[in-house]
């Protein structure tokens, strides 16, 4: 089989593994192909120099080079049609349509969507030129902290949580008259703040049936204890399932993940491919409300980095049964075994950051560690690898103990890599432990 896999990150690098590790990848001789790959992906991969928007330029190349299926890692190519074309050409592919993909695409489409279908979500109100002086009069019938979301695609930075009325006027001003996300600002939503702690759930899906992975805990803020600006993610760990009972999972099933399903299908958008629920869990431990933050139309990076080495099943099997609509016959089978992922950034980041810094420590032998590149690339003599991201690399510790065991593993390896001024976080899954404590 051969598949061509678009983006070039963390998350692909991860996927990239998963695929290649699958008993029915190796059975049958397959290649993979990666739009633009790293140093780390081209271990598994063979580097496309095609980038993953460039959507006429991969069909083109599938179509040569025969491609069987396709695993779309970012949502910037979904979001403009490309499971749509490629399906239109008989190739097979992972990842939802652009109408579906609208989920994550505007926050807008999602927050109707969720108050039409009943999904649980925090309280809000849409916004754009035309009823934009109303916002001030609708934050103060909130209380501070409110939130605020740009309609569009914004790297993951389009939100701002404000805590009072000039920084929820200043962001208004940034993202609709000063356009610093374009035209993803050009409408809004505001929004009550909810609190609780974070869950990130991936539903594997055909459109019909699903299968949930392992949950995550992603480390949204670049400083320790949480707080500082909001970047892609700074860290995470697998399974963070025990921080909810049965009867909280069972919420997230009927109230969430089944309602968009079938919401999507009454909307002419059936959904196919990975659903990530971001969520925050609220209340009472003795009665936890799951509420959606936002969809993703992807996988979440650096959640993907915990996830995939989980699955004891077959990954390219799973990715292939949600395109072939063949999920109800595909069992999911995980491992004993517990990841914790420490991401590794540039000075900078998430503003302007530093590149071209020498990453030493690559080559020993990882053992109970991967180490995902995300920001990496070969310097022109290919005989060292430089940064070139934000978010330079993942070290993902594995341990059969615990979530703590496997947060220290990532942390060993990380300590003997090195680049100048390398930046991570040093207290990844401490909040697993006092979640687990509270109530
Ligand atoms: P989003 O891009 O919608 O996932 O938002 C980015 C981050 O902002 C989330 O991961 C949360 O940490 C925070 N956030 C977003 N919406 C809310 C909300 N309604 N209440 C509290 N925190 C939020
Ligand atoms: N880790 C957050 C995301 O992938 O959107």
């Amino acid at each position: 089989m051969k598949i061509l896999l678009t983006g070039n990150g963390g998350r692909e690098h991860s996927l990239a593994l998963g695929i290649c590790l699958s008993e029915s990848f190796r059975k049958s001789g397959s290649t993979m192909y990666c739009t633009l790959g790293n140093p780390g992906i081209d271990e598994v991969a063979k580097p496309v120099n095609i980038k993953p928007a460039d959507i006429d330029g991969l069909l083109a190349f599938a179509l040569k080079e025969k491609i069987d299926f396709a695993v779309i890692g970012p949502e910037i190519p979904l979001s403009m049609g490309i499971a749509d074309v490629f399906t239109q050409n008989g190739i097979g592919v992972f990842g939802p349509s652009k109408a579906a993909a609208e989920i994550e695409t505007s926050k807008i489409f999602a927050k109707d969507f969720m108050i039409k279908y009943g999904i649980p979500t925090a309280r809000f109100k849409s916004f754009d030129s035309s009823n934009i002086s109303e916002a001030e009069d609708f934050i103060s019938s909130l209380s501070f902290p409110v939130v605020i979301k740009a309609d569009g695609l914004a790297a993951g930075k389009g939100v701002c949580i404000a805590n009072n009325l000039i920084e929820a006027d200043d962001f208004i001003k940034d993202i609709t008259a000063n356009k610093i996300f374009g035209d993803s600002g050009n409408s809004f939503i505001i929004e009550e703040y909810l609190s609780g702690f974070e869950m990130s759930v991936f539903a594997i899906t055909d459109g019909d049936d699903y299968v949930v992975l392992p949950a995550a805990q992603d480390h949204k803020r670049i400083g320790e204890g949480d707080t500082g600006k909001n970047t892609g993610g700074m860290g995470s760990y697998a399974p963070a399932d025990a921080l909810i009972d049965d009867n909280t999972r069972k919420k997230i099933c009927d109230k969430i993940i089944e309602p968009v399903l079938e919401g999507m299908k009454k909307e002419g958008r059936k959904y196919k491919g990975c659903l990530y629920c971001g969520l925050m869990i609220s209340g009472d431990k003795s009665k936890y409300e799951p509420y959606v933050i936002e969809f993703n139309c992807r996988f979440g990076d650096p959640e993907t980095q915990a996830v995939v080495p989980l699955v004891k099943s077959d990954f390219l099997g799973l990715l292939l049964a949600s395109a072939n609509g063949t999920i109800k016959d595909y069992e999911l089978k995980t491992k004993n075994l517990f990841a914790g992922c420490v991401v590794a950034a540039s000075l900078g980041y998430p503003d302007k950051y530093e590149t071209g810094k020498t990453i030493t420590g690559l080559n020993r032998e990882p053992g109970d560690a991967i180490i995902v590149h995300s920001g990496t690339k070969y310097s022109e003599d290919r005989h060292e690898v430089l940064t070139s991201g934000g978010r330079v690399l993942s070290v993902v510790g594995l341990s059969p103990d615990s979530i703590d065991s496997a947060i220290q593993t990532a942390y060993r390896h990380l300590g003997n890599i090195d680049f100048e001024n390398i930046y991570y976080r040093r207290d990844i899954g401490k909040k697993f432990g006092r979640i687990l404590g509270n109530g």
